[in-house]
């Protein structure tokens, strides 16, 4: 790829766009699947959770929550226009039984009131986050007390091995966010690193990992 071609897929993948914003949601499903299923796991949904997830992308893996029960409530929040409807399309059966809903959004200004969830998870979106300080706050205003957050991503080990992370994404190792998490109002409950199977990326094939870390406001 050349460097158009790696700032187009950047930019994609922080706010993905148009048809190209559509192609980029279902390739990222293929290549998270584990990292998804994983994170979920670990968020654990049960009867009566009340759940955010930042950056659903085209919310491909909400099903897997709200099939576990129907008193779950899910609402996905993405600042793009695109993964939005995408999201709406594919989980039409959800948001007609009330169970999902989807709102535009940025991760910076959540438009919802103190104390509204009790599980908030984002998979995928730290890299983007201009400023961690202001994020975490917003998480925090909106979380119950008691309440979990989790952050899962690739860790930086890992992400700084792809050329297309050298334009805006900001990488974390498992200390970096343990740190930014504890200078941010949050206690790390768990820092889990998981190794996936190999993914072929662009032609080559690469070793895939992911870190979950789990957080409770403090
Ligand atoms: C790399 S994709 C990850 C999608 C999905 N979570 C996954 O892991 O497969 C990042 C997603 O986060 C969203 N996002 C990035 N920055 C955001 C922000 N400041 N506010 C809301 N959504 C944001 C993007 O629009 C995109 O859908």
């Amino acid at each position: 790829m050349d460097e158009q071609e790696l700032r187009q897929l950047a930019a994609q993948l922080r706010q993905p766009s148009g048809q190209a914003g559509i192609q980029t949601g279902e390739w990222m499903n293929r290549g998270n699947v584990h990292i998804n299923l994983e994170t979920l796991k670990i968020v654990n949904a049960a009867a009566n959770d009340t759940i955010l997830e930042i950056g659903m992308g085209n919310g491909f893996f909400v099903k897997e929550i709200l099939q576990k029960n129907e008193s779950i409530q899910y609402t996905g929040v993405d600042f793009s226009d695109v993964m939005i409807s995408e999201a709406q399309r594919i989980n039409k059966e959800w948001i007609e039984k009330g169970q999902a809903k989807f709102i535009l959004a940025d991760v910076n200004a959540l438009p919802f009131a103190d104390n509204s969830f009790s599980k908030i998870f984002t998979i995928n979106t730290i890299y983007f986050w201009d400023d961690p300080a202001a994020v975490l706050a917003s998480v925090k205003r909106v979380l119950r007390p008691g309440g979990q957050f989790i952050i899962t991503l690739r860790p930086k080990r890992q992400m700084q091995q792809y050329p297309f992370t050298r334009y805006g994404f900001t990488m974390y190792s498992k200390e970096a966010a343990t740190l930014l998490l504890l200078q941010n109002g949050f206690s790390v409950l768990q820092a889990i690193e998981n190794k996936e199977p190999d993914f072929e990326l662009k032609g080559n094939m690469v070793a895939m990992e992911h870190l979950v870390m789990v957080a409770a406001k403090i």
